[in-house]
């Protein structure tokens, strides 16, 4: 019966995006480039050479947009703030019109009932501060926690749920040690100090949300867990590095205070020494983790993985969405019990879930049908539930992601939205997975069960 499936009473239900992936205008009215910008207009860099030049054009549409959440009834939305709109030079003066359109944006939700859930940092780092060395620079910490005080003595009042950093582990792993992503750089030197930084930087921030907020802050991270694909010692091991690499990597030092010994196996002579006061700023007090979950690794040895040395087994009888990530939802509740007994059971909001399919065009009658994603959020959300059954605190769910948007170096190839947009005129059709969530929300997740 529908009943089994109803979430905890105040469940914020809602979707996600981010600043760059949706925006456009990356330079209107005095905002500074970010990294980004820098990225996708060097050639080669992203697939198709797409840019987020106009995205889906939502700094001048953003009205449209949260009129679009109000009728699919969505309860919250998660959006980032692109801090050189905000600070050109990434500190210092600040950009009133770039602030401004933050604080028009949260009104606007506000007056049609949606909760807005703000993130500092979701990767477009302010050029400015590139050019100084970007998260390789001690003094980021408190460049992002000046940053952090602008946003939060100008919003507090009416945004209640801040997050930091928005996946800092694709930050290092991407933007410092493969560079696929900005600011493209491949160093097994530099991805430990980007990530310590990232870490020191979190840090000051919430040290400076207690001194000026009076909300709730926390930290967003993509968690994937690691399933050994063999008894075998070696893969065993390799299972071990993967998961201290991806999941351990920035949990342990802000919960625990320290990182997991795994990490110096891998890095080797590039795994520095940091002063122990350094763990005492990352180790402050959350109010909640964002968690954010796509797929899981069936992991195996594989010497020629540089630098983890763990590769990942393709399960033939899996199904795989269209970025190639196994559909395991599973994996969602697995992940929600590690956490619930590695880190003393925080409260955790899902940030992001979702998946990129081919979606059909859209049909003569206006539909969008994307059956496969209508699947995935219902066995998502059931893993979910199974976990709160469970015992893990959790406090929301936030699809990922409300429309189609850029998607990073793979452009506008991979569709992630619940909403189409047609990017040659703009327009926003909802699929069919949209209602279907709408349905979900609607009910408190009693829709789950419903026929399609
Ligand atoms: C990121 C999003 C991205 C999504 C799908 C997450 O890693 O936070 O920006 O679009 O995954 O790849």
């Amino acid at each position: 019966m529908a009943t089994d499936t109803v979430f905890p009473p105040g469940f914020l239900w809602g979707s996600a995006t981010s600043a760059y992936q949706i925006e456009g205008s990356p330079l209107a009215d005095g905002a500074g480039p970010s990294i980004w910008e820098r990225f996708v207009h060097t050639p080669g860099l992203t697939i198709g050479g797409d840019t987020g030049d106009v995205a889906c054009d939502h700094y001048r549409r953003w009205r449209e947009d949260v009129a679009l959440m109000a009728r699919l009834g969505m309860q919250a939305y998660r959006f980032s703030i692109a801090w050189a709109r905000v600070l050109p030079e990434g500190r210092g003066r600040v950009n009133a019109k770039g602030l401004d359109f933050y604080s028009h944006l949260v009104d606007e939700l506000l007056a049609h009932g949606i909760t807005p859930m703000a993130t500092l940092f979701h990767w477009d780092l302010p050029a400015a501060l590139d050019d100084r060395g970007g998260w390789l620079n001690p003094d980021i910490a408190h460049w992002f926690a000046d940053y952090g005080e602008v946003m939060f003595k100008a919003l507090d009042g009416r945004v209640r749920h801040w997050a930091t950093l928005n996946e800092p582990w694709v930050v290092t792993d991407g933007g410092y040690l493969h560079g696929a992503l900005a600011p493209g750089h491949r160093s097994l030197y530099e991805a430990p100090i980007a990530a310590h930084h990232l870490l020191r930087a979190h840090g000051a921030a919430v040290q400076r949300y207690r001194a000026v907020g009076r909300h709730q802050i926390g930290l967003v991270v993509n968690l994937e867990p690691k399933y050994a694909a063999s008894e075998s010692p070696a893969d065993q091991a390799a299972t071990r590095r993967a998961h201290a690499y991806m999941n351990g990597q920035y949990l342990d030092p802000v919960f625990l205070g320290r990182y997991p010994e795994e990490l110096r196996e891998i890095f080797g002579n590039a795994w520095p020494q940091w002063p122990a006061a350094d763990f005492d700023l990352i180790r402050q007090k959350l109010d909640f983790i964002g968690f954010n979950y796509y797929t899981r690794s069936v992991t195996r040895d594989d010497p020629g993985a540089w630098p983890v040395r763990a590769g990942r087994v393709i399960q033939k009888l899996g199904t795989y969405t269209e970025t190639g990530w196994e559909v395991f939802p599973q994996g969602l509740t697995d992940t929600l019990a590690w956490i619930r007994e590695r880190y003393d059971n925080p409260p955790v909001y899902i940030t992001e879930n979702g998946a990129a399919f081919y979606d059909p065009p859209v049909a003569a009658d206006g539909r969008v049908r994307d059956p496969l994603r209508i699947d995935y959020l219902r066995r998502h959300l059931l893993a979910l539930r199974d976990a709160i059954r469970a015992g893990s605190d959790i406090r929301g769910y936030m699809a990922w992601s409300l429309m189609d948007n850029f998607e990073w170096s793979l452009g506008f190839a991979k569709r992630f939205g619940l909403v189409h947009v047609n990017y040659g005129t703009l327009e926003r059709t909802p699929k069919d997975s949209a209602h279907f969530y709408s349905r979900v929300v609607a009910s408190n997740g009693a829709a789950l069960h419903e026929e399609i």
